[in-house]
């Protein structure tokens, strides 16, 4: 585990392979305490490669056999330092047979194959592969592989793997068997293997070309009346991606697998994808609206890396945006293309730059900071991130923005058409853009290369005489670690000018119609745009649909903003005018909370969210986004130094008085958000609960108990889960009397259910209300284990993620559990302790008593001999 000074990664040091594998023929004994890995792989030196000697990885894994073209090779002929197994003097085509064993059970890291409710599981990207067997663990060799699986038939009925099912049979020792072939190329991350007692929900399903494919979603016993949303999803995710981007299922079987461990969302193994069940299962009664959207979401994702990851995949593990931004901003489009109507895709934006506001910026502007391809890592797990994901979506979004749809569409045609079966760069992503479009985008390699969100400064000078403005737009970006200077970036900023009577002014620039929106290129540090045929001042509408990922500063009055709060076309802007308004007010407040001073809301405040909230024209999914304050993290990023327990009083002061002066509208905006009948987790619906349950929220938040009383009655009388967790969570964090019996209710009624026992634990860890003595409590609760990472996220991460009041509390107890949490998870999953780890991203930002508690803290993890490279990356790097 721990060497002093982990080794650092670098994408420079990119050398080709030594050797290529053309086969690879797997054959496992599966045995929970002692399973035998036998691998015999076909392989032949890289013409590409000066280097002559072959290199396998391999960790936690016993040798107990290599042979080199039939021959046993004796302790002189290979190497094998810590994890890199070298051949030397190796002839030009190689058979190679290695036999390993491993324990199954005993891997708690949940990292390569591993045990998950009597089940075996593999999860092998990152670097999973090589605790199963030595191989030359990296993306960029594709090989054909065969799996043979050997193993009890009673304990597990069900062996997947791979492509498609060859021979099944019976042992002559009572074992059954199953042998799987993948027709396709594919590094070994892809590779996958689940033995199982599972049942399935399976279905024929017609491809474009007539092809029948067989779908199947696999799952535990019981768990069968959950299936179905995924299933649906799964089917219109082929569907969309035959449509929009002519990209066809190649298997004539794909399939979903269900775990309840699992480190991350999901994983898009060939044809097999191995899902955490937070992402498959769900029926009304124990999944939220948002839990639906999150399945929709990510079986569409994990489906489109089929193509975007899989046909074509990375080069090396700094190319991870390659597909996952990519596939990211797939999924993002699928969704927003699954609710249709034009508002209902606004929103989804919406949700999407508030991820990336909460998430992303402040870690662009942290410790970890680091640019959509790194220039290196320690540990390539901890490189999973929002910059990687959200931005990395983001800047595939600017192409879209920049080329159109069609263009896009184009790019993406053509980087298929040169790459399929490759492993290729972002690099080559951006030159197909370009030559598909025969245009140069050599400046917008700095989107890849740079890392920190850029800052746009605007200004607009309306000449009266002229009848024209000009806009001037100023771009900047702050240093990063090991990024002191930033060049310009290519920045696309989507601009409508609107008039006094709130329509858009039709757009002219050099005589050029372009009609009443028009994406500016900002190439330099500072350039102006002119438009003319202006006939009166405007006010500017700046980044719409949140054209790039950028801060955009211009000085808005409070009467601009209320005029695009009512007016704006573009529903993005409209809703952040109202969040501008919202922080300007919340950002005050906070310093009179920390300065003791009477604490106020002006009207016109008030009377723009009564607007809002009793417009009919507007859908309730947009309403409710509009009256939705930002969050206590992106608060906190915007003040100097950070007082935590001032930004929620300010917060909750806002809530309750929304509560207060709106009572009658929010009242009956609940009354007209009901949403009788059977439960259905469409756009519409869940626009309508979503503005319910914020109405609730506020309500309850109030200081006259009737919210609560409605609150009390929701839970008792609400036939799904989005409005009984939502009822719940209002009476937890108004800190009702009837909290506690609702509380035991809930998890009397639903103990049997893992992701819903995850809900109760969640809500009560991020309740202002929950300290640390009652997170310890939890934590004592027969139902709580650390070693299952739902749970662990539940309770220990929701607490010191979720709940800045309590997390903070000023003698530094907080952070006292959260070193001593982080030490107890990294001893059983290191890339689990890593993510908790990060809480403390943000320290240097807070006021100096609590920064010097958060110093000591960091210092305590940082300061223990055996710590794995993954958390000692996160705590080295906050505390540099
Ligand atoms: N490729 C997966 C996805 O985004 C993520 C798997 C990452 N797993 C890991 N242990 N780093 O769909
Ligand atoms: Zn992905």
């Amino acid at each position: 585990m721990r060497t002093d000074t982990p080794l650092t990664i670098y994408r420079k040091d990119y050398t080709a392979p030594s050797y290529l594998v053309d086969t690879v023929e797997l054959g496992f004994d599966l045995d929970p305490a002692r399973t035998i890995v036998a691998n015999r792989l076909t392989m032949r030196r890289n013409p590409a490669s000066a280097q002559r000697e072959i290199e396998l990885y391999g960790e936690d894994i016993e040798l107990v056999a290599l042979r080199l073209n039939g021959k046993a090779l004796g302790k002189r002929e290979y190497r094998l330092d810590g994890n890199l197994l070298r051949i030397p003097n190796a002839p030009e085509e190689v058979t190679l047979e290695i036999e390993t064993l491993c324990a199954p059970e005993k891997n708690t890291a949940l990292s390569g194959l591993y045990v998950s409710n009597g089940n075996f599981i593999t999860q092998c990207e990152a670097e999973g592969f090589r605790r199963i067997t030595f191989f030359p663990d990296r993306p960029d060799v594709m090989a054909k592989y065969t799996v043979m699986l050997r193993a009890d038939k009673e304990r597990y009925p069900v062996l997947l793997s791979n492509g498609n099912l060859v021979d099944e049979g019976m042992l002559p020792d009572g074992r059954h068997y199953a042998k799987w072939e993948d027709p396709f190329l594919k590094p070994s991350y892809l590779f996958a293997l689940v033995a199982a007692k599972l049942v399935c929900q399976e279905e024929k399903f017609k491809l474009a070309d007539g092809r029948e494919a067989l779908l199947q979603v696999w799952v535990e016993e019981g768990n069968l009346d959950k299936t179905d949303y995924a299933m649906q999803s799964l089917k219109k995710s082929i569907r969309w991606d035959e449509e929009r981007f002519g990209l066809e299922l190649d298997l004539d079987r794909f399939m979903i697998v269900a775990t309840g461990d699992f480190n991350m969302g999901a994983m898009e193994n060939k044809g097999l994808n191995i899902f955490n069940t937070k992402y498959v299962l769900a029926n009304p009664r124990v999944a939220t609206d948002i839990d639906f959207q999150g399945i929709e979401a990510v079986v569409g994702h994990e489906y489109f890396h089929n193509w975007t990851g899989n046909r074509v995949t990375c080069r090396d593990w700094f190319q991870l945006s390659l597909k996952e931004g990519l596939t990211v901003f797939r999924d993002q489009e699928f969704s927003g293309d699954m609710i249709g109507t034009s508002t209902g895709r606004a929103v989804n934006r919406i949700d999407q730059v508030r991820t990336l506001r909460a998430a992303q910026f402040p870690e662009d502007a942290g410790p970890m900071a680091h640019p959509v391809r790194p220039d290196s890592f320690v540990e390539i797990n901890n490189f999973y991130t929002v910059t990687v994901y959200e931005k990395g979506a983001e800047v595939v979004r600017m192409y879209q923005t920049l080329l159109g749809r069609e263009g896009f569409r184009k790019g993406m045609d053509l980087y298929f058409e040169r790459h399929d079966g490759q492993a290729v760069e972002c690099d080559d992503f951006r030159r197909a853009m370009a030559d598909a479009n025969d245009r140069n985008l050599d400046q917008f390699e700095r989107w890849y290369s740079q890392a920190g969100t850029p800052v746009v400064r605007a200004q607009m000078r309306y000449d009266e005489q002229q009848h024209a403005v000009e806009l001037t737009l100023s771009q900047s970006c702050p240093a990063t670690p090991g990024q002191p200077e930033k060049l310009p970036f290519h920045i696309p900023v989507a601009v409508g000018l609107v008039g006094r009577d709130g329509r858009d002014i039709p757009l002219v620039i050099d005589d050029q119609e372009r009609g009443t929106t028009t994406v500016l290129e900002l190439t330099g540090a500072e350039q102006t745009f002119r438009f003319t045929s202006v006939p009166q001042q405007p006010v500017p509408s700046i980044l719409r649909d949140f054209s790039a990922p950028v801060v955009l500063e211009y000085d808005y009055s409070d009467e601009d903003l209320l005029h695009l709060f009512s007016h704006d076309s573009d529903p993005v802007n409209r809703w952040e005018a109202g969040q501008r308004l919202a922080m300007e007010r919340l950002l005050r407040l906070t310093e009179d909370v920390t300065a003791g001073s009477r604490l106020q809301l002006d009207d016109t405040f008030i009377e723009a969210m009564r607007k809002v909230l009793t417009d009919e024209s507007l859908g309730p999914a947009f309403r409710e986004q509009a009256l939705l304050l930002p969050t206590e993290s992106m608060i906190a990023e915007q003040t100097d130094v950070v007082h935590p327990l001032s930004i929620h009083m300010a917060r909750q002061f806002v809530r309750s008085s929304i509560g207060n002066r709106l009572r009658a509208e929010l009242l009956a905006a609940y009354d007209a958000n009901q949403t009788p009948g059977q439960y259905s987790p469409d756009a519409e619906s869940i626009g309508k609960r979503a503005l319910k349950n914020l109405a609730l929220g506020y309500l309850a938040a109030a200081s006259d108990d009737e919210g609560i009383a409605l609150a009390e009655r929701q839970f008792d009388e609400a036939d799904n889960m989005t409005d009984r967790a939502a009822a719940l969570g209002a009476l937890v964090h108004a800190r009702a009397p009837a909290a506690q019996r609702a509380l035991q209710g809930f998890y009397d009624e639903f103990e049997k259910e893992a992701l819903v026992v995850d809900k109760w634990f969640a809500m009560q860890a991020s309740s202002p209300s929950t300290d640390v003595a009652a997170v310890r409590e939890l934590m004592k609760h027969p139902a709580f284990t650390m070693k299952n990472p739902n749970r662990a996220r539940s309770l220990v991460f929701n607490f010191c993620m979720a709940n800045p009041v309590q997390f903070h509390v000023p003698d530094g107890s907080g952070y006292a559990f959260w070193a001593e949490q982080v030490m107890a998870l990294d001893a059983l999953n290191p890339q689990v302790a890593a993510r908790l780890a990060r809480a403390m991203d943000r320290w240097r930002r807070y006021a100096p008593a609590l920064q010097a508690h958060m110093k000591q803290a960091l210092k305590q993890v940082n300061g223990l001999k055996k710590l794995s490279n993954d958390v000692r990356e996160v705590v080295s790097k906050a505390l540099a």
